[in-house]
């Protein structure tokens, strides 16, 4: 049984989709989580859900791409809460187009959201990590960032990007005692993946020998285990959860 009470957690992102899941499993293990994301109204709900399983909770509107957002996402976590165990780095988003046809603000806006957005996640909680001399940070890659795939040059940029930097900051923070790590999904059903066109999504089923595709609770269960002393002598991994598609 993996048991997070005591432990205060940051969800980016965790309005809905994969970090809503993570926000409730954390609270399920019995930490505290403070839900944040650009849409308010609907990180109030995952905070409200937070609440009704007994956890304190607290919803922090954010664009994690502006650093002073996430300076008060982090300040107003340690004013409310004490201190911050647990930082994923979730929030992220698409704007897939063939290179020929990207434009300029395609490119910036997911590197702003993704791998700017972590940079920052990763940047606020250093310094309470450092003096607890404790923390985990999860950052949330994708397969995408280790394969590419045509269409998302730019999100495959931001997620490669954000593996490189978890291995960095892995390495910077080691003798600190505090764990950094990336989760790499594959094909999961959310928002993001929803209108995906049918022929991408059978394309999909055909590379998972697990043949199905992955529930945002198959990703959240590998966070917990990142979040948890179970992984205490793990940092500066990228652990997939794929069904297997890329090994
Ligand atoms: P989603 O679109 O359902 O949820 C993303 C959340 O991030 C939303 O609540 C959104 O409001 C929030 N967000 C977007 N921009 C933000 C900003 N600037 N500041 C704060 N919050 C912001 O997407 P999903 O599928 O839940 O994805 C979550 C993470 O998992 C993303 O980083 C995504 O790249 C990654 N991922 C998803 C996969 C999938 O198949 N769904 C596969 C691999 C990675």
């Amino acid at each position: 049984m993996i048991d997070l009470k005591e432990k205060v957690a940051v969800v980016t992102g965790g309005a809905r989709g994969i970090g809503r899941a993570i926000a409730l499993r954390l609270a399920e293990a019995g930490a505290d989580v403070v839900v944040s994301d650009i849409l308010d109204e609907a990180a109030q709900v995952t905070a409200d859900q937070v609440r009704q399983m007994g956890r304190r909770s607290l919803a922090v509107a954010v664009d994690v791409s502006k650093m002073e957002q996430a300076e008060h996402l982090i300040a107003t976590t340690i004013a409310e809460f004490g201190r911050i165990d647990i930082m994923v780095n979730n929030a992220g988003i698409t704007r897939d187009n063939l290179l020929m046809r990207m434009n300029e603000d395609e490119w910036d806006a997911v590197i702003a959201v993704n791998l700017k957005g972590a940079f920052n996640g990763i940047k606020v909680v250093t310094r309470p990590m450092m003096k607890q001399r404790s923390g985990k940070i999860i950052n949330m890659a994708s397969v995408v960032g280790i394969i590419g795939n045509a269409g998302q040059a730019n999100y495959a940029a931001s997620k490669a990007g954000l593996i490189g930097l978890t291995k960095s900051v892995a390495k910077e923070l080691g003798s600190r005692n505090i764990q950094v790590n990336a989760v790499a999904p594959g094909y999961i059903e959310t928002d993001m993946t929803r209108d995906l066109p049918e022929a991408a999504k059978e394309t999909f089923q055909t590379l998972i020998p697990l043949k199905r595709s992955g529930q945002v609770r198959d990703v959240a269960d590998a966070v917990l285990f990142l979040a948890s002393p179970l992984s205490d002598y793990i940092t500066g991994q990228v652990l997939h959860v794929d069904g297997g598609m890329v090994m």
